[in-house]
């Protein structure tokens, strides 16, 4: 090797150590200075206030993802915040909204504001949906029971996972608030055949089939953590319980096929959670699809995607009513609430935010970030001069310049 090439080298081993330094520093409590740098990714966007010592005192999601880092350790903080790879779809999700602008109209009498909806013949008082998020008893140990009992209390639909730690039954049994089951596929079919059952028993009125998974998401901060795990409780997977196999959850020769034989196999509504363009969209039309979420499953499965915000307008376009279109993926705010509504999306859901409450404080921080979000959302609706969701337009919107 000539001293060109053995410098070259000794670069290459120096930008890769220093990418992962940063990429450690970007995620370690050190940055949570305050001051140094707003938890939503721009630097010194505003100026930052001492971390909250009670829940009444938290003021927005970005405080109670302080509140929930200093909470966890850092195996479970990572199991959370974690992107895959370099955590560019992840970024390119907060970044899609901070593209939109709002136009807001004046004068218009706001004094009554509602932000309901529906969505297949159910009234919901909010368009905030909760994601299906796996192994919460990981995040506390009262896991999606929490979650339910707070969205019960605030009246939000759940989306709850296959692998949940509390069984669906157990879910349901917490709270009253609308359920929906979200399905990760397996070559098992007995598996799935069980899963529905489950799902039906608890009374969830819509399966959710997750298609972003045909592989694992290389999530390196949750590799890297896993190896020093300071973890103490085992995780549950309450709905594999009373199942005589092998749990084998993911299958990569998953196709369109699968549609059929969830009608087949349920008489729930299905939805397909993690399209991002036209072309699928228009083959769920044609398969009959009930609803589609568009979903990277927060930036965790493949990076260098588009942010999900990005993806809707096409989604919508392609599906033009036919069913419902919810999104999610880097909402922290009720403005990006109001801006995937005014481009098309029917409702949102919610991932990290409400784990951040949960990991903070349980149930109360659930009900908590649920409420922060609800209030930011009608005060979003007020300004633009709307006073119910279905006049929400793109006409409330513009793409930032430049
Ligand atoms: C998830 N997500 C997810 N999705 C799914 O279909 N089944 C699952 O079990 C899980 N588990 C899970 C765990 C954790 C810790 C996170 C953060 C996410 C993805 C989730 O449903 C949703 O798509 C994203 O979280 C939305 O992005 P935000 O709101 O977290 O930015």
């Amino acid at each position: 090797m000539d001293d060109q090439a053995r410098a070259d080298a000794t670069e290459g081993v120096d930008h890769a150590a220093r990418r992962r330094l940063l990429r450690f520093l970007l995620q370690s409590p050190l940055l949570a200075v305050p001051g140094l740098l707003k938890p939503s990714g721009g630097l010194l966007a505003r100026p930052e206030f001492a971390t909250p010592e009670a829940i009444d005192q938290v003021l927005d999601v970005f405080q109670m993802q302080r509140l929930a880092q200093k909470a966890l350790d850092l195996e479970t903080w990572h199991f959370i915040v974690n992107g895959s790879d370099d955590m560019r779809t992840l970024e390119a999700n907060r970044q899609a909204f901070d593209a939109w602008q709002l136009r807001v109209r004046r004068l218009v009498d706001v004094s009554r504001v509602d932000t309901g909806i529906e969505l297949f013949g159910q009234k919901l008082p909010t368009p905030i949906l909760l994601a299906p998020a796996g192994a919460q008893a990981t995040i506390n140990p009262a896991g999606e029971v929490a979650t339910m009992q707070a969205a019960s209390a605030r009246g939000h639909l759940m989306i709850s996972s296959t692998i949940s730690s509390n069984s669906i039954g157990e879910i349901r049994a917490a709270g009253a608030a609308p359920l929906w089951f979200q399905l990760y596929a397996s070559p098992d079919q007995d598996l799935m055949r069980h899963l529905l059952a489950g799902a039906e028993a608890a009374g969830c009125q819509a399966v959710a089939l997750t298609v972003d998974s045909p592989t694992r998401g290389n999530r390196e901060g949750e590799r890297w953590f896993a190896r020093i795990s300071t973890r103490k409780a085992p995780n549950r997977m309450g709905n594999f319980e009373g199942y005589a196999g092998p749990p084998r959850i993911g299958d990569p020769a998953l196709t369109w096929g699968i549609v059929d034989w969830l009608r087949a196999n349920t008489r729930l509504p299905v939805l397909l959670k993690g399209i991002v363009t036209r072309e699928d969209a228009e083959l769920a039309v044609r398969r009959r699809v009930d609803g589609l979420i568009v979903s990277n499953h927060g930036g965790r499965q493949e990076d260098s995607g588009r942010g999900t915000l990005e993806c809707l307008p096409e989604v919508v376009a392609a599906v033009r009513g036919r069913m419902p279109v919810l999104i999610d993926g880097g909402i922290r705010r009720g403005t990006d609430v109001f801006k995937a509504l005014a481009l098309g999306a029917d409702a949102v859901c919610i991932g990290r935010p409400y784990l951040f409450g949960l990991a903070a404080y349980g149930e109360q921080g659930v009900a908590k970030v649920l409420a922060i979000l609800d209030s930011e959302f009608q005060r979003s609706m007020q300004f633009a001069g709307t006073t119910s969701v279905a006049e929400i337009r793109p006409a409330y919107v513009q793409r930032r310049p430049g």
